[in-house]
């Protein structure tokens, strides 16, 4: 059978979404709910209240998702759920409510690679957006948030290299410790985005670890023990007067190792003309222009999904979980979660 739409969960960290995806990337609807006030108090996401959280809102918010597009369960071919990686409380609850939509609706059900939505959101398209018309595979995919950094090599779909990863943390995570050590509070990304507008570049000097390695692999560990113990040789008060600068000089030293990673992937594989930018990171407005000033230059077409598609969302889950089910696949009632990827979900270079 061919499916024409899925209904699609992703609960795999903080945000649980449901989306209503057909199977050429248009979205009919999505939904979704952040949890930030809650994890807030912690300064980081706590397993438990995401679990618990996502258990109140998931069915709420898959009768909002169907309300929202006029769609009912009649018009739903199949159903796609994150079922790794991620927090396994959080899988538990979206993975256990696929399963039970499955028997009680009598649709077949797929578990979906979380990273794998990620790198397929350039396909999504609504009223408002469409990657460009010349992306195409194959494409180097830079994949950036709170849990992960990686640049892909994408084929086709289904074939996924990794070119290379953070040894350490993740860019989001970069981002967010050092908006907690200035105070900006969780997850700061976005605050540090708006001071950095702001700010000089090089106000102060900050490390570009592993910039001139022969890899396409980042650290941002060493960066944030540098503004550690920068911040920590000022005052209160200097590092509210200098915060605009602070946070720019921060900020570029993490987009210069992204851009320059980027662009030994695309050295290394230069017949590659399609770029994709994803993930929470991929909404730094400063990268997106810096990026895209790259992409020009080396005139290449580069897609980054608007913010909607680039953070956690159920679309992504939702593309990618309907090619599969179009391929013939399905996932058997015995599905786990799983807090990893498989060991075939990616061929690591
Ligand atoms: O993809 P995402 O929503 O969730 C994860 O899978 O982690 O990404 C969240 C991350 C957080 O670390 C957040 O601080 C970061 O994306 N982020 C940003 C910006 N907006 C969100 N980082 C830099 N600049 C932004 N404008
Ligand atoms: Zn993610």
């Amino acid at each position: 059978m061919s499916y024409e739409k899925v209904i699609s969960i992703e609960t795999s960290c903080d945000d649980t979404s449901i989306a209503i995806v057909g199977h050429d990337g248009y979205v009919f609807g999505q939904v979704s709910a952040n949890q930030d006030l809650a994890h807030q108090p912690f300064g980081g996401v706590v397993p438990e209240i995401a679990g618990r959280n996502h258990s109140i809102k998931i069915l709420p918010l898959i009768e909002a998702c169907l309300e929202k597009t006029n769609l009912s369960w009649d018009d739903i071919d199949g159903i796609a759920v994150t079922n790794r990686p991620g927090l396994m409380g959080s899988l538990l609850v979206g993975v256990v409510t696929a399963k039970t939509l499955s028997l009680t609706k009598e649709k077949p059900y797929i578990g979906v690679n979380h990273l794998e939505g990620h790198l397929m959101a350039p396909f999504l398209k609504d009223d408002k957006f469409q990657a460009p018309e010349d992306f195409s595979y194959p494409f180097i995919g830079l994949a950036v948030s709170g849990g992960h950094s990686q640049i892909y090599l994408v084929e086709e779909f289904g074939s996924y290299k990794v070119l290379g990863q953070t040894i350490d943390d993740a860019a989001g995570e970069a981002f967010d410790k050092f908006a907690k050590m200035v105070g900006l509070g969780f997850p700061g990304g976005a605050k540090v985005d708006k001071h950095a507008k702001e700010g000089r570049v090089d106000a102060f000097s900050y490390p570009r670890p592993m910039i001139h390695e022969k890899n396409m692999n980042m650290s941002f560990s060493g960066l944030k023990a540098a503004a550690k113990r920068q911040l920590e040789k000022m005052s209160d008060k200097e590092i509210q007067t200098q915060l605009n600068d602070l946070c720019a000089s921060y900020q570029q030293a993490i987009i210069d190792v992204l851009i320059s990673k980027l662009n030994r992937a695309y050295q290394e594989h230069s017949s590659i003309k399609s770029i994709v930018l994803t993930g929470g990171v991929s909404a730094n407005s400063a990268l997106r222009f810096q990026a895209g000033e790259w992409a020009e230059k080396n005139g290449l077409t580069l897609a980054v999904p608007p913010l909607r598609y680039c953070t956690d969302n159920a679309a992504m889950i939702g593309y990618a979980g309907i090619q599969r089910l179009n391929r013939g696949e399905k996932s058997e009632q015995t599905l786990a979660p799983s807090p990893k990827v498989y060991p075939g979900d990616f061929i690591v270079r």
